[in-house]
């Protein structure tokens, strides 16, 4: 268990599992309840079985937020546009690793356009499949569903993982966050946070409440002894 280590824990709520018939209000909810970051899923159908948004969306609420946009791209061939969300006003951007063979470029021309660059690993994705990109990479999102659904059982054998990417980072001396994302609620994040990851994705545990604000709060009473 790593503990007592420097460590900013962060909630960002995805607002996947929001209503987005008024999602200005939702936002504004998790910000009020201390959320520090933005996640956006970007879904093309091509990729994983689902479509979400993309640009103009990512843009619009730039302009309307003071949390960093954290823009999870879940498409085929993220390098022809993950500099275009850097350019939407994303301050975070990561595609995943089983997308793109030239993850060295993409990593390098997020990180050129201003934002941090991030590499997201499927749950049947070995943590290895990181090893040469991580050096280039801000963060690492690890998958602790499979993507494309808001909703979905939390895979307990990301808990490993996570402990093993964290091992891998702190080896290299590597100045790189762990990021984890799906089914994560009040039941297991205590768990994540001690195994090593510091940027919490949590979107039906926010959004499938009613009060959202409060939920963000509670999570991060949860994580409180790492902060
Ligand atoms: C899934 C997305 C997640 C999703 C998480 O493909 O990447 O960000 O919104 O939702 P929950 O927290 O409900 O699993
Ligand atoms: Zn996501």
């Amino acid at each position: 268990m790593i503990v007592n280590r420097d460590r900013n824990i962060e909630i960002a709520p995805s607002i996947l599992s929001a209503d987005f018939s008024c999602l200005g209000d939702q936002i504004q909810a998790v910000e009020r309840g201390g959320a520090a970051v933005l996640h956006v899923d970007v879904m093309d159908g091509h990729f994983v079985p689902n479509i979400t948004v993309g640009l103009p969306v990512v843009k619009s609420l730039s302009g309307f937020t003071r949390l960093p946009i954290d823009a999870h791209l879940m498409i085929s061939e993220p390098d022809r546009y993950a500099t275009q969300f850097v350019s939407a006003g994303a301050k975070m951007v990561s595609v995943h690793v089983e997308a793109d063979p030239h993850l060295h470029r993409t990593l390098t021309s997020i990180k050129a356009a201003g934002a941090q660059a991030g590499v997201v690993l499927n749950p049947s994705t070995p943590v290895t499949a990181v090893e040469e990109a991580l050096q280039f990479a801000d963060y690492v999102l690890v998958m602790s569903v499979n993507p494309g659904f808001g909703g979905q059982k939390f895979i307990p054998q990301s808990i490993d993982k996570v402990k093993r990417l964290r091992r891998m980072i702190e080896e290299r001396q590597l100045n790189v966050r762990i990021e984890i994302d799906g089914g994560i609620d009040l039941t297991n994040i205590e768990t994540v946070v001690a195994a090593g990851a510091e940027i919490i994705v949590a979107g039906s545990a926010i959004f499938g409440t009613p009060d959202a604000e409060t939920a963000v709060k509670e999570l991060r009473n949860a994580t409180v002894q790492w902060v």
